[in-house]
């Protein structure tokens, strides 16, 4: 009994296995759109944070709150440049993740941690797991101006 419902399991495997192969041109479309669409909200992140928009030339008065929310939160873990002490330097930070990825990583660690690809491989590499630090949306964009000033001011250097 046992054995023939394993058969008749390969079998269906097989035949669903086939069939993934004989894909017509518009399913593979749809496959692709849909598979970029998961990759592209992988890339936001998990958590309140879904469409931010940016400040372009960068706000000075944003810049300057979040360095003392920085100075005061995040630096004993944090460098701004150069290489990671207990977390990453956030060198590079505007280029390689999306804002809203960055403020829901500051606003939702656990969550993050728990679930988003990106930030568990961090965790890997770190070894640490980042503490929530009770940070307010607010402050996090904030800490996000901040952040896309010391790229620009690494840029320069
Ligand atoms: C006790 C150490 C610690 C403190 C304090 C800390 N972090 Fe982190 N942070 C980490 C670690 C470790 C990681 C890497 C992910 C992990 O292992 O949890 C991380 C990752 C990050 C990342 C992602 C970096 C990347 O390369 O993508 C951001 C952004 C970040 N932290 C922001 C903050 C902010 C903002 C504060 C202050 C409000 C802060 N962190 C305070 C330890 C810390």
């Amino acid at each position: 009994m046992m054995k023939k419902f394993l058969i008749l399991a390969l079998i269906a495997t097989v035949i669903i296995a086939c069939g993934e192969k004989k894909e017509s041109p518009s399913q593979k479309i749809k496959r692709e759109r849909k598979e970029q669409a998961a990759a592209a909200k992988d890339g936001l992140g998990v958590g309140e944070i879904k469409n931010v928009t940016l400040n372009n030339p960068l706000n000075q008065e944003m810049v300057k709150r979040g360095l003392a929310i920085y100075e005061m939160k995040c630096a004993a873990c944090h460098k701004l440049k150069g290489s990671r002490v207990v977390g990453p330097s956030w060198a590079g930070l505007m280029d390689k993740r999306k804002p809203e990825w960055v403020m829901n990583m500051i606003t939702n660690v656990e969550v993050m941690l728990d679930k988003d690809p990106t930030a568990q491989k961090l965790l890997e590499e770190c070894m640490t797991r980042m503490p929530n630090q009770n940070v307010s949306i607010g402050d996090a964009r904030d800490i996000l101006e901040f952040i896309y000033q010391n790229d620009l001011d690494n840029a320069k250097k």
